[in-house]
């Protein structure tokens, strides 16, 4: 008997040094805390890559970094065009891809809610008439391909839409290496075939 009490002292005494141990942890926790958000900065958090894109802007995107996002005066438009134009690389294969389906998915399809993490054209644009999350930002994409409009041109907006027009709100999605040549040409092809939803 005598010994059980003398255990269940002890218990509580091993209990209460451990009901102290995690109190005297947690007064020291918040300074080994706060070493982890530094760890995550080194992975470049997504504010650290806008940070750095930022810091290392090419001397057109300075240009349009304005509140109006206009080309500002004493810009030289046809010059801005000219050497943006110069950027643009085209793919072996020619501009039309060969693999529409891919460029549907890349131009919006995620199983056809369109929120394509690569192009998401449909942040901006409408096309597919399925897909009624469409934005307004850009003008609307259905029936391109009717238009007559040159499958370069396409590509070339794509791949570097400030070719076209300067300080666009339109990403440059070759030029930034978002989207490889050889994708791009698949969403000309899907853009410009026939029997493409965007064109029915
Ligand atoms: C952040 C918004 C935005 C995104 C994303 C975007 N665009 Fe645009 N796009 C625009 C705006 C604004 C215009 C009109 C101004 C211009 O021509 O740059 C435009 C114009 C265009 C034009 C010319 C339209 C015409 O009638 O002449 C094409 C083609 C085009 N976009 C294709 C695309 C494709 C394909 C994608 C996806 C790979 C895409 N855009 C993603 C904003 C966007």
């Amino acid at each position: 008997m005598k010994s059980a009490v003398v255990a269940v002292a002890f218990l509580a005494g091993i209990g209460l040094l451990a009901g102290c141990q995690p109190a005297a942890q947690k007064a020291a926790a918040p300074k080994e805390k706060k070493v982890e958000p530094k760890k995550v900065e080194k992975k470049k958090s997504a504010t650290e890559r806008f940070r750095t894109a930022l810091a290392n802007q090419d001397k057109w995107q300075k240009a349009c970094s304005n509140p109006n996002q206009l080309v500002p005066e004493g810009i030289d438009v046809e010059t801005f065009r000219k050497e943006m134009l110069a950027t643009v690389k085209f793919p072996p294969g020619g501009v039309l891809g060969k693999d529409v389906k891919r460029g549907e998915k890349l131009f919006g399809d995620p199983k056809k809610g369109g929120r394509s993490r690569r192009g998401n054209c449909y942040a901006c644009h409408c096309g597919d008439p399925q897909i009624l999350a469409c934005g307004n930002i850009g003008p609307s994409l259905r029936g391109y391909g009717k238009r007559g409009i040159d499958p370069k041109d396409t590509y070339i907006k794509i791949y570097n839409s400030w070719a076209v027009v300067p300080c666009s709100v339109m990403p440059r999605l070759g030029y930034h290496g978002v989207l490889t040549p050889e994708e791009i040409a698949d969403i000309v092809a899907y853009m410009h075939d026939p029997n493409s939803p965007l064109n029915k």
